[in-house]
């Protein structure tokens, strides 16, 4: 018999009898979701509505009396479920206001934790045969002063130290290094530590001949022993957003993360509109700067997060797609937009970091990923480098899920990429009252459906501000499955509940009353909305049959579908399926790797010998151009429903919603 987990406690819930296991500390409200019992909730979380009353009949929770509980009620034991921590287990009784009825118990399921997500450690460990060897090392030398006996110069002494100790020979100089090279040694006493890194030549670096072998350069020379201290940064540089990790190349640790908003937003939401600001006068140089000067703000927040030196830093890995490495190296994408579509260079050199503006040290270079064409970039190539399905025969799917959506299906022995555009709802765009997932945004949401009164949860747990992509896919699967909304997206408007109303742009769904929420007007769910949802997730998933059926496969083949990217990572697989955006297979096939653009940096920046892997897969991957194909407007057209025209790829979907009839 398996010991009781003691950080698990268990959550009873009266009177429908329903229990779950949820870690000690969780909040009461996000554990009723989980355990599929509604319970009025409108004001995100906050505590303001007062709605979410319960009555803890046993055990211990933790919960102080908000202005919407009177001192009698707190004494019998009443309390607002979104204010209250788990201490123990409990018994907890949903009063009646609250209450439902069978029908609704009748529906609700034990909602299970849908795909692994998994951590760090574990997630190195997706790619086979990798061995920890960076780039980059530190090696520390003591030297005899020169003598008249033994005058050789500086440089010598300090290479046959190298040799000497290490076993190192042929190793180039970085030119730089020589102007300071006698007065570092001197004041050091000739005990310096060596930063070398493993390299190809710039002579070999031509795009056909990356094939070289690799030798080794002494990039900087610091005084006195500074092997303990030895970092290099990762950067994912998304069209939205961009993410930094600082590693430590000795205990290979992260040791710090920090994101920023890709401030080129402000000239265009999407790649094209970055290309077109870019051919305006100044305006390459202007992009450049502002994703530059926010990638200083994430490094000095990472070292300052990890208190350590910014000196220390050897090295810098960005995974991008090719239009923001582009942009990042100042490099002009105007011919990735005009037929047919070329970008400067799949293959880009290791630069010095200082010129592109980045503020590390001198000998810090920049490495940024390969791609596979204009529209495949760096970003999916450090994805699937992370994943390690270029290794492994199960038929795998990889997707990237945002407004430029990247999809791969393949395996070890091949396979095929095509990028796909989505549009910016699932990032919030286009949503009437849509918005990134940050503070205020309604991300978990459940639907009575009885009396269509909503239990909504909200980012940070305050009023809701927004609807972010997420939390529109958990409510359309709602929506869909209370039949508050038909398949092809429209309302039920004999539905007996004020909230389907009339709007300015429509029919819609009122998620907040003004008084509950954050912005002092109702947040709606329109028509329109949904409308963009179904246009989202049709584009995506015609884009996976699509590829299939390009290499004469279906749905069903599928062993695995790995899910990458911070969007993904909110994804509830069960409904991202009942709507159709994902593809209906076994629960157990789908993994999250949350960003895989960084998991790829991380492991490039642990092991050298990953860098030809990368470079590998480029090779590996065909691109097929989705828009070229005949058959993507008909697999399109057909996913233009909920979850689809055709309910057999559902039949799981199909099953529940015939139930509800
Ligand atoms: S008071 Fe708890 S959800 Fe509003």
């Amino acid at each position: 018999v398996k010991a009781p987990d003691p950080k698990k406690v268990l959550v009873r819930f009266q009177p429908h009898n329903r229990e779950i296991q949820v870690a000690k500390g969780e909040n009461l409200l996000q554990a009723a979701m989980e355990a599929g019992v509604y319970i009025q909730a409108s004001c995100g979380g906050e505590g303001v509505c007062g709605k979410c009353r319960v009555l803890i009949e046993k055990g211990e929770a933790e919960s102080s009396r908000g202005p919407k509980i009177s001192e009698e009620e707190y004494g019998r034991g009443l309390r607002q479920a979104c204010q209250t921590r788990i201490l123990s287990d409990l018994e907890v009784r949903i009063p009646v206001e609250s209450e439902l009825d069978k029908r609704f118990i009748a529906r609700t399921r034990e909602r299970v934790v849908a795909g692994r997500k998994v951590s760090h450690q574990e997630l190195e460990s997706l790619v086979l045969g990798w061995c920890f060897s960076p780039a980059l090392r530190k090696q520390y030398v003591e030297m005899e002063p020169p003598t008249l006996k033994d005058n050789r110069s500086d440089l010598s002494r300090l290479l046959l130290a190298l040799k000497k100790l290490y076993g190192l020979e042929g190793i180039s100089v970085d030119s730089r290094l020589l102007k300071n090279l006698p007065f570092i040694l001197r004041e050091a006493e000739w005990r310096v530590t060596a930063t070398l890194v493993q390299t190809r030549m710039e002579s070999q670096l031509g795009e056909y001949q990356l094939r070289g072998s690799r030798r080794t350069k002494l990039i900087q020379l610091e005084a006195g022993d500074t092997t303990k201290e030895h970092y290099s940064i990762v950067l994912d540089i998304g069209t939205t957003s961009v993410w930094g990790q600082l590693l430590d190349l000795n205990s290979r640790q992260t040791l710090a993360e920090a994101s920023d908003y890709n401030p080129q937003i402000r000239y265009g939401d999407d790649v094209i509109s970055r290309i077109v600001y870019s051919q305006k006068p100044g305006g390459l140089k202007k992009l450049q700067e502002s994703v530059v000067g926010t990638i200083n703000g994430i490094v000095r927040e990472l070292a300052a997060k990890s208190k350590i030196d910014l000196a220390r830093v050897s090295h810098m890995t960005a995974a991008g797609n090719t239009i923001m490495t582009h942009l990042l190296l100042g490099l002009d994408p105007k011919y990735i937009r005009e037929s047919p579509y070329t970008p400067v260079a799949n293959f880009i050199p290791p630069v010095r970091a200082v010129e592109v503006g980045l503020e590390v040290g001198e000998h810090v270079h920049l490495y940024t990923f390969p791609s596979v064409a204009s529209y495949v970039g760096g970003d999916i190539v450090s994805g699937i480098l992370g994943s390690g399905i270029y290794q492994r025969k199960p038929l795998t799917l990889y997707i990237d899920i945002g407004t430029n959506g990247e999809i791969v299906i393949g395996n070890s022995e091949w396979m095929v990429t095509a990028a796909c555009s989505a549009g910016p709802a699932f990032e919030g765009g286009g949503i009437k009252h849509g918005m990134r997932a940050t503070l205020g945004a309604v991300e978990d949401f459940r639907l009575n459906p009885v009396t269509f009164e909503p239990m909504l949860l909200t980012v940070g747990r305050v009023k809701p501000k927004g609807i972010c992509g997420s939390g529109l896919i958990n409510m359309v699967a709602e929506f869909l499955e209370a039949g508050v909304i038909s398949p092809k997206g429209k309302f039920n408007v004999d539905l007996p509940t004020p909230r389907i109303r009339q709007g300015s742009d429509g029919m819609e769904y009122v998620l907040a009353y003004g008084e509950d929420a954050a912005i002092g007007a109702d947040i709606v769910v329109t028509e329109v909305d949904i409308e963009n949802l179904i246009r989202a997730k049709a584009a995506m998933y015609a884009g996976y049959v699509t590829l299939l059926q390009s290499v004469g496969l279906a749905i069903g083949n599928l062993e695995q579908v790995v899910i990458a990217g911070a969007f993904g990572s909110f994804i509830d697989v069960e409904r991202a399926i009942a709507i159709g955006l994902l593809p209906e297979l076994p629960l157990d096939r789908f993994l999250f790797i949350g960003n895989g653009s960084l998991l790829g940096a991380r492991l490039i920046s642990f092991c050298n010998e990953m860098l030809d892997d990368g470079e590998r897969i480029c090779r590996m991957m065909t691109n097929v151009e989705l828009s070229e194909s005949p058959s993507f407007m008909d697999n399109y057209v057909a996913a233009m429903f909920l979850p689809h025209t055709n309910l057999e790829e559902f039949p799981g979907v199909r099953q529940r919603l015939a139930g509800q009839k």
